[in-house]
């Protein structure tokens, strides 16, 4: 498939704004993405034709309302390749699908003594659900580290592996660093030494083939609003054996099968972890995402990203006066640079772009425990997507001009 990059990009509304009288260069997608007029229409037609409430009435535009929601969850889980349908939870965003998983699972399975595994790249959002589990079970925790080339010290975790962990909970691509770790392998070893596994896929499932089934964890997280849909929706995918073991996670409407005084018994899953109405408009709009991502190709989405992330860490590297952290130019990574010029701070970096039109995220990236072992307080990180192009490159190359004229040339 030959995609149109520049067709595609047109279907951005957001991107014909201007600050400062120059155009938009939004290089902030890890932290969310744009959005194309498929997925807003998407959105406004819900509300505008098919709104009712899903799940309860009988009448034909709730019907219809229903069968919208519905199909969307049988898309993404053929998107995803999940293990079934039902296995396919609604939820706010990836951070509410690990803290289901770190209530509710560990609820179900974690004793006093028992180890969880995570990484020093992990997002907070894979980190601090954990702690408050590991806190209310008597757990441990141990923290995979990572080496300067950004890559998973892997004797490490079969050294954790071989400790008998009842949780491994790792990033699938960081946020922070852009490397892309080794999930499939990682879930075997882990699954040979008897743990269940949760992969956090907020920055893979929107930028690359994901395949569940064939990584085989047990638990995968997302968030919609990083892969082209409405904020405030995303999906554990979970294989259904552990959902039907878990305890709910939220008590209300909907997630019940029946309701007595002194107890209630559970709806079958995926509704026993859906209490109340759910987010139908943006699940509708999310399957939108969907089609679009799907018409492009996956594989052309992450060949997109991760050459515009090579083209940049070329430039970047050229000057002499740049840190980049992660691995590095050649390495097969995700689309996303980390960086920081020698001599100036980060958030500096970020306002003199701003000047320049150009949307750079300047901070710890919810990764702290990544940034301590990386000797940093921050990064300046630009993330890449369809929407991008060389053009924002070489504007990004141009607006580094800006942090040089201001605060000089570094001199070692
Ligand atoms: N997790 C998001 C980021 O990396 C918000 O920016």
């Amino acid at each position: 498939m030959n995609s149109d990059w520049a067709k595609i990009r047109a279907d951005f509304p957001i991107l014909k704004r201007e600050f400062y009288g120059k155009r938009l260069v939004y290089l902030d997608s890890a932290a969310t993405s744009q959005k194309p007029r498929q997925v807003i229409e998407a959105l406004t037609s819900y509300y505008n034709n098919s709104n009712a409430n899903v799940h309860r009435s009988l009448y034909s535009l709730a019907a219809e309302a229903t069968e919208l929601y519905e199909s969307s969850r049988l898309k993404l889980s053929q998107f995803l390749n999940a293990p079934s349908v039902e296995g396919v939870v609604f939820v706010r965003n990836t951070t509410e699908a690990i803290n289901l998983v770190a209530r509710s699972w560990s609820e179900a399975n974690l004793k006093p003594g028992d180890l969880i595994v995570l990484t020093e790249m992990d997002h907070h959002s894979n980190i601090v659900p954990w702690q408050l589990a590991a806190k209310r079970h008597g757990a441990t925790l141990h923290y995979v580290p990572f080496g300067a080339d950004g890559l998973l010290d892997l004797d490490d975790y079969r050294a954790a592996l071989a400790r008998g962990p009842k949780m491994v909970a790792f990033t699938h691509v960081s946020n922070a660093l852009g490397t892309i770790n080794p999930v499939q392998q990682m879930t075997e070893w882990a699954h040979q030494a008897g743990a269940t596994v949760l992969v956090d896929g907020a920055q893979s499932a929107p930028h690359m083939p994901v395949d569940i089934k064939a990584i085989g964890c047990d638990f995968y997280a997302i968030s919609g609003h990083k892969m082209l849909g409405p904020m405030g929706i995303g999906a554990l995918i979970a294989k259904p054996e552990q959902l039907q073991k878990m305890p709910p996670f939220l008590g209300g409407g909907s997630m019940i099968n029946r309701v007595e005084r002194e107890y209630s018994t559970w709806a079958e899953i995926p509704n026993k972890f859906e209490a109340g109405t759910p987010n139908c408009a943006d699940v509708v709009a999310l399957g939108a995402a969907i089609d679009y991502l799907q018409e492009i190709g996956m594989e052309q989405v992450a060949q997109h990203s991760q050459k515009l992330a090579q083209l940049a860490m070329e430039m970047l590297l050229a000057e002499g006066d740049i840190d980049l952290f992660g691995p590095g130019p050649g390495v097969d990574r995700g689309g996303l640079i980390s960086f920081n010029f020698k001599h100036v701070h980060p958030h500096d970096v970020s306002q003199l772009l701003d000047s320049e039109a150009v949307a750079v995220r300047a901070g710890h990236h919810c990764c702290q425990l990544a940034m301590r072992k990386l000797d940093v307080a921050a990064t300046v990180r630009a993330s890449f997507y369809i929407y991008n192009n060389e053009e924002d490159i070489k504007a990004l190359q141009h607006s580094l001009q800006a942090v040089r004229k201001v605060f000089g040339t570094y001199n070692g």
